[in-house]
């Protein structure tokens, strides 16, 4: 059976209202699988459609390459660890830029040889390769950075952002000269030029910065994709990029909000720290006399309060603590007592990060507040319970204007009565600085891996407490 130009358009139509529906799906936990459902279902349209479609060339290639990918693919996931996720979307984006060079460039290659190029086609190949470099060694530095290959502090150096700007200048010019003369030395200037961008782009990005780069980087994926489907006049690919596209950009806009950034800074880059061993902290820390506590005293001010606030970060995902945070929330609530979660726009390594594993533990989503809606209550609650989180916190972001993270909004966890960190060290949090919440007066810190020290927790108010 093959479709007809019609029916294959059809079907791409029916796929695109499908992935439509799979990001209204995603933007809340509470839809989000069926969300993925409706995503999966769109593709498998997508690739049914496209290989029953008659510019199929090749089965044999195409069933080689696919089973690969798939294994490939499925590998991945199987074994891909939550908090390596960050990472894994950088790779994955890398694909798409490599991808859209190498479809731009074979595109080349057989008009060429057909005597078929134009300058409109050359323009739009000029544009997937630009784009789809710049996409893949961007994407390829931010995995290093991410999967601590290379340091995930800014690499600056006098007159970067003027190499960029030349940089770009060529990069552009190279690409009109080829679309209006075919030439293939500035086809492969261009490539060369647009892959080192990329690269000099993302490195002065670091720090608390690279969700923000993740984003535009998927971003940057879409738009390599659609221009991929302009030169392959693949409509489903063209709304596919553009839908990729403008998602990344407002996500990364969003993020830049929630942390009181200017998206053309991070761009730009050069703020974020190295995330730092934290021994001079700790020194620091022990010199200024932070005061450690007990699992029996947190559950001392915990078992007869009337409202508990836990702030889940980083360290919940690290320790895998959700489940045994859970008990403990229901073991609280047995004692009439009121138990929310304050989730922090950035907390942990990627968006919605707390709310994929509070919700895998099965944490109701009523109880789940955001930090807009959770933040007035912090004051007359009877703790906070910090559970491996840490920036998102610190009022270093509202106090200290020469902090790196001033002006990026937190958590309030401060006004609760008692303040109750969970974590192993004096270490700092991803952005590297000191945490000015450990010194109150009405703070404390229980040392130690959070999912022991909130099992601990638990075991104590089952046995009626201290
Ligand atoms: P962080 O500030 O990174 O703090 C994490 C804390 O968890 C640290 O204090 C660490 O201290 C503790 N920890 C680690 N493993 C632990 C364990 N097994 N048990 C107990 N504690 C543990 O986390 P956050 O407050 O969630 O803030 C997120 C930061 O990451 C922000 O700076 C944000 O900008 C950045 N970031 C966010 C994203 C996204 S999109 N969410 C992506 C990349 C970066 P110890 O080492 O002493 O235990």
């Amino acid at each position: 059976m093959e479709l007809t130009l019609n029916q294959q358009g059809i079907a791409y139509l029916i796929s695109a209202v499908l992935f439509i529906f799979a990001l209204k799906g995603l933007t809340h936990p509470a839809t989000a699988r069926r969300g993925n459902m409706l995503g999966m279902l769109g593709m498998a349209i997508a690739l049914g459609a496209t290989l029953l479609g008659s510019q199929v060339q090749d089965y044999g290639l195409i069933l080689v390459a696919g089973t690969l990918g798939a294994v490939i693919g499925i590998v991945i996931a199987l074994r891909i660890q939550m908090t390596a996720m960050p990472q894994l979307v950088a790779a994955l984006h890398s694909f798409v830029g490599m991808a859209a060079v190498l479809v731009a460039i074979g595109t080349f290659v057989n008009r060429a040889q057909a005597g078929t190029l134009n300058s409109v086609l050359m323009g739009e190949l000029s544009a997937g390769i630009v784009i789809g470099a710049i996409t893949f060694t961007g994407s390829v530095i931010a995995f290093a950075k991410l999967q601590g290959i290379m340091s995930g502090a800014p690499i600056k150096f006098e007159g970067q952002h003027l190499l960029n700007a030349f940089m770009g200048v060529v990069t552009v010019l190279l690409a009109v000269e080829f679309a209006l003369t075919g030439d293939i030395w500035s086809l492969l200037l261009m490539t060369l030029f647009a892959f080192a961008l990329g690269g000099t782009l993302i490195i002065p990005i670091g720090g608390a910065d690279m969700p923000v780069i993740i984003s535009m980087l998927n971003s940057y994926s879409g738009w390599a994709a659609a221009a991929t489907g302009f030169t392959l006049h693949n409509d489903l690919l063209i709304i596919v990029g553009a839908l990729v596209g403008f998602s990344g950009a407002i996500l990364s806009f969003i993020m830049c909000r929630a942390m009181n950034r200017s998206i053309i800074n991070v761009i730009f880059g050069g703020f974020g720290t190295d995330s730092g061993s934290g021994d001079s902290v700790g020194a620091v820390a022990a010199e200024k006399g932070v005061k450690s506590a007990s699992v029996e005293d947190a559950v001392y001010w915990m078992e007869d309060a009337s409202r508990v606030i836990i702030v889940p970060g980083y360290g919940m995902a690290v320790a895998q603590a959700q489940h045994a945070l859970k008990e403990m929330m229901e073991l609280l609530q047995a004692r009439g007592v009121d138990v929310k979660f304050a989730i922090h726009p950035v907390a942990g390594r990627m968006p919605g990060h707390m709310n994929v594993l509070l919700a895998e533990a099965d944490i109701p989503y009523d109880q789940v507040l955001e930090m807009d809606e959770v933040n007035p209550q912090f004051q007359g609650a009877d703790v906070a319970l910090v559970v491996g989180a840490n920036d998102v916190v610190n009022p270093a972001a509202k106090e200290d204007p020469s902090s790196p993270i001033y002006g990026m909004p937190i958590l309030e966890a401060g006004r609760a009565n008692q303040v109750y960190f969970l974590k192993r060290s004096m270490r700092p949090g991803y952005s590297g600085v000191d945490n000015l919440l450990f010194y109150r007066d009405n703070t404390s810190l229980i040392f130690g891996d959070a999912k022991d020290t909130i099992e601990g927790m638990a075991t104590a108010l089952k046995g009626g407490g201290h």
